[in-house]
């Protein structure tokens, strides 16, 4: 019998079981990523209000375009939680999944806002 061969054997096997194990984590928990193609989709039902391209054309409704995705995500779970509440925001803010809050501000974070100054005479 080969004592050398057998002793290296179970820290071999324990390689590939850890091998395996942390392949399946990575399959069974993948990495939430923003998603702005699936949040373009999801936006059309926010158009109405706050414009095709997140320029709102609804005057009580905010621009939601160029804004940090930090801040739409904030504003979204707080409508939700009822930490922030409005009778339009409060109802359309209550199906959207965690995912789908992450993919709407990818995609109205992602549009570029350009700003002028106006023609202000000094
Ligand atoms: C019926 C009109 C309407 C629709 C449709 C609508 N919103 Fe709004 N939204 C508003 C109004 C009005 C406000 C301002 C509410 C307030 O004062 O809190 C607002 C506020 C927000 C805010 C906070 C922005 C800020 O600057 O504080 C976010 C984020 C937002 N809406 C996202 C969405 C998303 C995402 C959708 C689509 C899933 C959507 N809204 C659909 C009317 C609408």
């Amino acid at each position: 019998m080969n004592l050398t061969r057998l002793a290296a054997r179970p820290p071999a096997r324990m390689m590939q079981c850890m091998t395996i194990g942390l392949m399946l984590g990575t399959l069974t928990v993948p990495v939430q990523a923003a998603d702005a193609e699936r949040g373009r989709e999801l936006a059309r039902q926010c158009s109405v209000c706050h414009g095709k391209l997140g320029l709102a054309n609804d005057p009580e409704a905010p621009h939601l375009a160029g804004q940090s995705s930090l801040y739409l995500e904030k504003s979204l779970a707080d409508y939700q939680s009822g930490a922030r509440a409005d009778r339009r925001m409060t109802l359309i803010a209550e199906p959207l999944s965690p995912a789908d809050i992450k993919d709407l501000a990818a995609w109205y974070s992602s549009l570029v806002v350009s700003v002028e100054e106006p023609d202000v005479k000094p």
